[in-house]
């Protein structure tokens, strides 16, 4: 049940926001969303019971989330301590392997019966933790959180937004909403903030790492799961060129958010914001960065 205060929160974007080209946002607990995900995060709580055994996967949007549905899946399947089923990747998008939990299992029906999908269960969702049942925290299952640098995150977001729907939001336009964090899941940094506060009992994983050292990371990642994996295969299965080749042999598939499945690999490299923001707007990342992650152990 809300508060008063939440149910107040729930406010609508101004209309001079220009991300929202496919439809109404509403701010819910300080992010933004669309109403149905806010919804759907209503249905999650009241229903969803993590198991020891679950496997969340939480990101803010763009910051590597397909590449850890990916990873994650690969090391179930070639675990020698856990049987999973899970990973279709030769022919499969990893969008299709692990479901969003605001979406496919609580988005479309609220009281949607989960108990029949076999263990352990893996999924995703870009809700902030404070979105999710308390019990994620006490029920021994596992979250993992990725994150991205920020400008990296919003170039990525950028051109997603500007191919999907064809339009061409001005960089300089959508930066500043961005700082504002008036994007889908946004605000930014504290979506960050909450997974990392709580990261006690979620591993933290950050894109840039994982590129460094991809074996490092998903040894790392093995072992959270409590499995022993095969390490070179998996990090060569998900890389980017497979996961991206596989998608573009599949051809023209859509996922439920309307984006294409191989509009999920574009790059997939750090640093591609030197192509597109100005130094003085990565100071104001930076700044932005200091004020919000000051004290917590958080920087860029
Ligand atoms: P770019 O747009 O910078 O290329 P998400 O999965 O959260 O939507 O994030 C998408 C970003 O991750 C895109 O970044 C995409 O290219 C990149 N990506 C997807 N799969 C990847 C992989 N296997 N290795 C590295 N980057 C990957």
């Amino acid at each position: 049940m809300d508060t008063p205060q939440q149910e107040e929160d729930k406010i609508s974007l101004p209309p001079q926001a220009k991300w929202w080209v496919d439809g109404q946002r509403s701010r819910y607990k300080g992010f933004w969303f669309k109403p149905e995900f806010i919804t759907a995060s209503e249905a999650i709580r009241a229903h969803y019971k993590p198991l020891p055994s679950d496997i969340i996967l939480a990101s803010f949007p763009k910051t590597g989330t397909t590449w850890l549905k990916a990873l994650t899946s690969s090391i179930l399947r070639h675990s020698s301590t856990t049987h999973s089923d899970h990973d279709h990747l030769d022919h499969l998008n990893p969008h299709e392997v692990v479901p969003f939990l605001e979406i496919e299992v609580f988005g479309e029906n609220p009281s949607k019966e989960i108990t029949e999908i076999s263990s352990p269960r893996v999924f995703n969702t870009h809700l902030p933790l404070s979105f999710l049942p308390e019990t994620v925290k006490t029920s021994g299952c596992r979250v993992i959180y990725i994150t991205r640098h920020p400008a990296d995150t919003f170039v990525s977001l950028w051109h997603l937004y500007n191919n999907k729907f064809g339009t061409e939001i001005s960089i300089r336009e959508a930066f500043d909403e961005f700082c504002k964090g008036l994007v889908p899941a946004g605000p930014y940094f504290e979506h960050v903030l909450e997974f990392w506060e709580a990261r006690d009992r979620v591993l933290f994983v950050t894109y840039e790492d994982l590129k460094a050292k991809p074996e490092e990371n998903v040894r790392k990642i093995a072992e959270f799961l409590g499995c022993k994996t095969m390490v070179e295969k998996v990090v060569k299965d998900c890389s980017f060129e497979n996961l991206r080749n596989t998608s573009k042999e599949r051809g023209e598939g859509v996922h439920w958010s309307g984006t294409k499945y191989d509009m999920f690999f574009r790059k997939g490299v750090v640093g591609d914001w030197k192509n597109h923001l100005t130094q003085e707007m990565m100071k104001e990342l930076e700044d932005l960065a200091d004020l919000k992650w000051r004290g917590s152990g958080l920087d860029l």
